[in-house]
């Protein structure tokens, strides 16, 4: 994989991909709140088949607004999205919600059921599935995010946490296509944050399914992407792998982020020990590697 950058003064880019793969092609998408904010403008933007890609920007940069748009809660004021090759700015793509799951950041914008068993059951149950197979899905979801604990528990005594989890498992239950999850560890302690992001790479290598997350947490990305999209200012800024992208630090500061942890001691090793940092690890095991050549 090679750095796409965009040029900010020219045209918006649209990258051109193997249209058999491509499950989500967003083309020069921009959405104006009613308000007048601007909450995406010229997004060009694509997920294929079998792949994690994570959105990183700073705060307002238009993650949650991108994301939204792709199970068409929000419909772009300007450019088009389709899914599965299915425009869904024209109606073209109906039941879009079975292909597109969305986990929210906001974990009480999804949780309304009366308790977690039933509000994690909602969703199978309207895909049609008898309340037997609901329950087991239900629980299923539940035990693979460790919350099946909780399933006796009203959604609005959950702590945040808690909840986030909730509301992972009720995507989860419903075995979509594509997954987006807005700051999926945002709240999390270090366990549940480990299991969701183990939990995420098993939903791509088990069972196929496309990955969209959005998160600040650079470390967590350059673990878990196979593509990072760099966000600012509403528009896709720069892709590339988490190695490319993540020891590119013009790009970084540019976009306001600072590098992962692994990139920032990496770097520092090398320039005391006076070598050449060109080896770009962006795990710990690539960094052990890495540093034992040395
Ligand atoms: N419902 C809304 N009404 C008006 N403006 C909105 C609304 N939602 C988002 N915005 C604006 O759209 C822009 C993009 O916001 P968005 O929530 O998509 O950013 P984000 O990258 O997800 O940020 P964060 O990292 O803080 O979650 C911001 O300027 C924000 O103020
Ligand atoms: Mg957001």
């Amino acid at each position: 994989m090679t750095i796409i950058r965009a040029d900010p003064k020219s045209i918006p880019h649209c990258s051109h991909n193997d249209k058999e793969s491509e499950l989500i092609h967003v083309d020069c998408a921009s959405h104006i709140y009613p308000d007048g904010s601007v909450g995406i403008h010229d997004m060009c933007f694509y997920v294929q088949k079998n792949e994690i890609v994570a959105l990183c920007g700073p705060n307002g940069s238009g993650k949650s607004t991108l994301i939204e748009h792709l199970n068409g809660l929000l419909t772009p004021s300007e450019g088009s999205i389709a899914v599965n090759g299915k425009s869904i700015t024209t109606g073209e793509h109906t039941g879009l919600w079975r292909d597109v799951g969305i986990v929210f950041q906001r974990s009480d914008d999804q949780l309304f059921a009366p308790t977690v068993l039933d509000d994690v059951m909602f969703g199978p149950l309207n895909l049609g599935m008898s309340r037997d197979a609901a329950r087991t899905s239900a629980m299923e979801a539940l035990a693979a995010v460790g919350a099946a604990d909780l399933i006796g528990k009203l959604p609005n005594y959950l702590s945040g946490g808690q909840k986030r989890l909730v509301s992972i498992a009720g995507i989860l239950a419903m075995k979509p296509k594509i997954i987006a999850l807005d700051e999926p560890t945002s709240d999390l302690d270090p366990v549940h944050s480990g299991m969701i992001e183990h939990l995420i790479l098993e939903l791509k290598q088990r069972f196929g399914i496309s990955i969209v997350i959005a998160t600040h947490d650079l470390d967590f990305a350059a673990r878990i992407a196979d593509r990072i999209c760099l966000v600012r200012k509403g528009s896709i800024y720069a892709e590339g792998s988490p190695a490319e992208i993540f020891y590119e630090l013009p790009l970084l500061q540019e976009t306001e982020l600072k590098p992962p942890q692994i990139v920032q001691i990496y770097l520092t090793f090398c320039q005391k020990m006076g070598i050449v940092a060109d080896l770009h690890p962006i795990t710990i095991e690539e960094m052990m590697a890495a540093i034992h050549w040395k």
